[in-house]
């Protein structure tokens, strides 16, 4: 799989560079349009992340960027499953992000009206189909990445831009709700960060040129090639 690969010995290393490309991108979207809008990812690695890119707070331009999720769980915001929480504590609260800056996919309704709510959103803001500045991204174990699991429909969808999906194989066991490939694809720069544990055999499959056989590889941003941050241990 053709990728843009980055690798660092340990996760604060890898975060920091990470941190800096975000900075980056969301600047140089904010110098051509004014603005910048950032599709963040849930689990846990983007809190490694977020802690470097508060080290960068004085130069990220907050009032410019509008921060959206391409995945959530079926879960409220104050659960401690929601991926909005882990962003909002880690990152949009302590940056000082303006609510009407924050548009995050509203779990609590149930996946399907969920999906059905961001795809109005989107659709709203974007004028129709979503071009994004910058996508964050993570894989898991399984090879999925937001919450596109292997063999699930929602990888195949091709005319949706928003998704509910029946409870996801890992933990959290819930129902997920997910932006789908396309929208991913058309993104200006997609990224991903992530680390070897218990992903050694998806990552590896970066360097092997095998067959698609995974939803993170099917993440071939039409713009250019997929940009890896990888970290050896997490420490
Ligand atoms: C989710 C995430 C998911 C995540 C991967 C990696 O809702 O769980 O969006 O796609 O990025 O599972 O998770 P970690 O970063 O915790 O390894």
């Amino acid at each position: 799989m053709k990728a843009h690969i980055r690798e660092f010995e340990s996760g604060a290393e890898a975060a920091a560079a990470a941190a800096l490309f975000i900075l980056e991108k969301t600047s140089m979207a904010i110098e051509s349009s004014g603005r910048a809008s950032v599709l963040l990812a849930g689990g846990s690695a983007p809190k490694m992340i977020n802690a470097e890119l508060l080290k960068l707070r004085e130069e990220i331009n907050v009032s410019r960027i509008d921060w959206y999720f391409g995945d959530e769980r079926a879960v409220a915001p104050e659960s401690p499953d929601s991926n909005f929480l882990m962003q909002w504590e880690t990152l949009l609260s302590p940056l000082g992000v303006e609510t009407n800056r924050i548009h995050r996919i509203k779990g609590e309704l149930g996946a399907v009206k969920a999906a059905e709510d961001y795809r109005k959103l989107l659709s709203e803001r974007f004028d129709g189909s979503p071009v994004f500045d910058l996508v964050l991204l993570g894989i898991g174990p399984d090879g999925h990445t937001a919450s596109l699991f292997p063999g699930y429909p929602a990888v195949l969808l091709s005319d949706e831009m928003v998704t509910s999906t029946s409870p996801a194989p890992l933990n959290p066991f819930v129902e997920r709700v997910s932006v789908t490939l396309p929208v991913i694809n058309a993104a200006k720069t997609v990224m991903f960060f992530t680390g070897y544990d218990g992903k050694k055999a998806m990552i590896d499959r970066l360097s092997a040129q095998q067959d698609i056989k995974y939803p993170f590889e099917m993440v071939r941003p039409e713009s250019g090639l997929p940009e890896w941050f990888i970290y050896r241990s997490p420490k």
